[in-house]
């Protein structure tokens, strides 16, 4: 899979709380109406295997098992976006992890009072993004399409990146 210019890809989790809480719609528009791609979608119910290893970096930490025990609460959604700077720009959309000081206008900012229950993961990084999209989507599952619009969402030098 292709990670660089046009190309760049991120994954996104819709938690368990935005689905619960009806948000699911509201939050796909976000990105939607920012110009990205919609490259690959599941539902699913996040196995303990997986939770484990995408969240390795906080697995020693007091709050893990309660971060694990929301995450299985119900199912997730999980989306593979594509544009240009898309592991950057879909962080900026999403706020701060600790939504209750993430800026307004953030989807964080916007729709969530918790460090836990913050409605999105989004990747950090490149490096990072690209073993997230591959934890998730098996390979046929991500979509290479035109997307119509884009000679009016980048400008001719950016689209040929
Ligand atoms: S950290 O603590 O610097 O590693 O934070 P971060 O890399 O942003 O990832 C933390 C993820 O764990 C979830 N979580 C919590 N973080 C900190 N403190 C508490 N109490 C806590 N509870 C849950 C938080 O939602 C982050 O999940 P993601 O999916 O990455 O947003």
């Amino acid at each position: 899979m292709e990670f660089t210019g046009v190309r760049e890809k991120t994954l996104v989790i819709i938690k368990p709380d935005a689905i619960q809480r009806g948000l699911f719609g509201q939050i796909t528009s976000r990105f939607e109406q920012k110009g990205l791609k919609l490259v690959g979608v599941k539902m699913t119910y996040l196995k303990q295997e997986i939770l484990r290893e995408h969240y390795v970096h906080i697995a020693d930490k007091p709050f893990y098992p309660a971060v694990e025990k929301f995450m299985m609460s119900s199912p997730a959604i999980v989306q593979c976006w594509e544009g240009l700077d898309v592991v950057n720009t879909v962080r900026l959309i999403t706020g701060i992890t600790k939504a209750r000081e993430a800026e307004a206008g953030s989807i964080r900012g916007d729709y969530a009072m918790s460090v836990a229950c913050n409605v999105i993961h989004a990747s950090d990084s490149i490096e990072n993004a690209e073993k997230e999209v591959a934890r998730f989507f098996a390979e046929g599952d991500i979509h290479d399409y035109d997307k119509t619009d884009y000679q009016h969402v980048y400008a001719e030098e950016e689209r040929n990146k």
